[in-house]
């Protein structure tokens, strides 16, 4: 990158920032009009809740400001190759998208904006997305030579399909061609593109693994997002749980993700999920007590309720049979149920003082996966009690990229 257009993107950068939602609305009016093929790998609901539109041009703009050391945003680069790569983004669609971006800077910047300004910007764009472009071509060339692997999407059949609990179903994958399947690590996730009857764009969304690898299925576990304030039920939830039946066939990219386990690692594990964001961390849990059972490992769990806590017998046999997994439950508003049951440790929401109660582990690797405002509440409180940034890892269902800053502003 030359000497001339970093000071120019650089001190320009949160000026962009600052109007980066109204450019990332002009910008998908512009993407989307030019080019209607791409409703096909774009999450339309995210679109319409505004969250997609700020992460992209967000993104951009926190790359410009930081295109002399673009390491320190390493992490955040790195984890949006995984889910391009899952998608199916190829090079040919970066300068569709440079293009519309800087039409989009200058038809919402106007005389706020000039030549010089949009040069420098374009110049910007072109050397990110060569390190997206090289960074997911390395991720494509994995995914497909690794043994069981493919690239783009492959057909599974629906093998078994098990409730596990009021709103959350699991969905065990076979491979429709019979031949083997990719290993992945805990954590990973898979793509599918769903073609829903009726509906005239594919719909992509991620799941989580929520098994053990080695298996010769694949297992996703799914909620179902029902209508609530006025807003549709999810769509691709609901044809899961309604429509698709044990037999039937979807299609996945192989799996992809950089919230991983690390199994060189020794150090206790502390696993804390809400909801169904548990998925990650039980394949966390499973394949810590399976490779590593000598390895300290607390897996706590929060739930609305015992209605809606799903594979909480999965976990309590792991915990029954491994003297170093200690599990915690906690329900929001238990139910009458589960008073009589007393299947939870606490009541109400996790905070800082139970914590300390329970994970005297200043030297452990953390992992969270929840609801933003769940992991936004646990992050502090861990950081409060003087656990290092760099041992708390987490995993968001939604586009977002950090937790603790002011770059949350993607989160709708
Ligand atoms: C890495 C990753 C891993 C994931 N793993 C899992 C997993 O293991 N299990 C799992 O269940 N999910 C997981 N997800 C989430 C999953 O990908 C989907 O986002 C989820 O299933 C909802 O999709 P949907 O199509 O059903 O809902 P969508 O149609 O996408 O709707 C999402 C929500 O928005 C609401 N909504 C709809 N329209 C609007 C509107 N106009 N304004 C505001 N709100 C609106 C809906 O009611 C719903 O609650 C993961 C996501 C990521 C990114
Ligand atoms: C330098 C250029 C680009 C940047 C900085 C960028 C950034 C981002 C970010 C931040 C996300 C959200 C990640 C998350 O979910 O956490 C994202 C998702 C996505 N990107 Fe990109 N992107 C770029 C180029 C492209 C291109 C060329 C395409 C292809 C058309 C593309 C398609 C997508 C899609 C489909 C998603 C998922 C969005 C959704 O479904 O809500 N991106 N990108």
């Amino acid at each position: 990158m030359d000497n001339q257009t970093i000071p120019i993107v650089k001190s320009t950068a949160p000026l962009l920032q600052e109007y980066s939602e109204a450019i990332g609305k002009r910008f998908y009016q512009l993407l989307f009009g030019s080019h209607p093929e791409l409703y096909h790998l774009f999450n339309q609901t995210n679109q319409r809740r505004g969250i997609q539109q700020k992460a992209l041009a967000h993104s951009v703009y926190a790359a410009g400001e930081h295109l002399d050391n673009l390491d320190a945003i390493r992490p955040i680069i790195t984890r949006i190759a995984h889910k391009h790569r899952a998608i199916g983004v190829v090079p040919e669609q970066y300068p569709i998208v440079g293009e519309k971006l800087i039409q989009a800077v200058q038809d919402v910047l106007g005389s706020q904006t000039n030549k010089e300004i949009l040069d420098a910007w374009k110049k910007a764009y072109h050397y990110i997305a060569d390190i997206f472009i090289g960074l997911e071509r390395d991720l494509y060339e994995q995914a497909e030579s690794q043994p069981g692997g493919w690239r783009g999407f492959r057909d599974f059949v629906v093998d078994r399909k098990v409730k596990e609990s009021e709103v959350i179903t699991s969905f065990y994958l076979k491979p429709a061609d019979g031949k083997a399947i990719a290993p992945y690590l805990p954590g990973q996730y898979l793509t599918l593109r769903a073609k829903i009857p009726g509906e005239k764009y594919d719909h992509i969304r991620h799941y989580s693994l929520s098994d053990v690898p080695g298996k010769d299925y694949y297992r996703i576990t799914v909620k179902r997002e029902d209508a609530h304030n006025g807003y549709p039920p999810g769509m691709v939830s609901n044809y899961l749980h309604h429509q698709v039946n044990e037999g039937d066939m979807l299609s996945f990219s192989a799996p992809a993700g950089d919230f991983v386990l690390d199994l060189e690692n020794r150090d206790p594990l502390i696993l804390i999920s809400g909801g169904v964001g548990l998925t990650p961390l039980l394949s966390m849990l499973k394949t810590t007590a399976e490779r590593q059972p000598e390895r300290q490992v607390t897996f706590i769990h929060a739930a609305i309720n015992g209605d809606v806590h799903a594979m909480k017998d999965e976990v309590s046999r792991l915990a029954d049979q491994n003297p170093n997994i200690q599990s915690y439950v906690c329900y929001e508003r238990p139910t009458e149920k589960d008073r009589q049951a007393r299947n939870f440790d606490k009541e109400g929401f996790i905070d800082r003082s139970w914590l300390e109660s329970i994970i005297s582990k200043p030297d452990g690797t953390f992992y969270l996966c929840g609801p933003i405002p769940f992991m936004r509440v646990i992050y502090r409180a861990l950081i409060e009690m003087g656990i290092p940034k760099n041992r708390i890892h987490f995993e968001a269902f939604s586009p977002i990229s950090v937790l603790d800053e002011k770059p949350v502003k993607v989160v709708g």
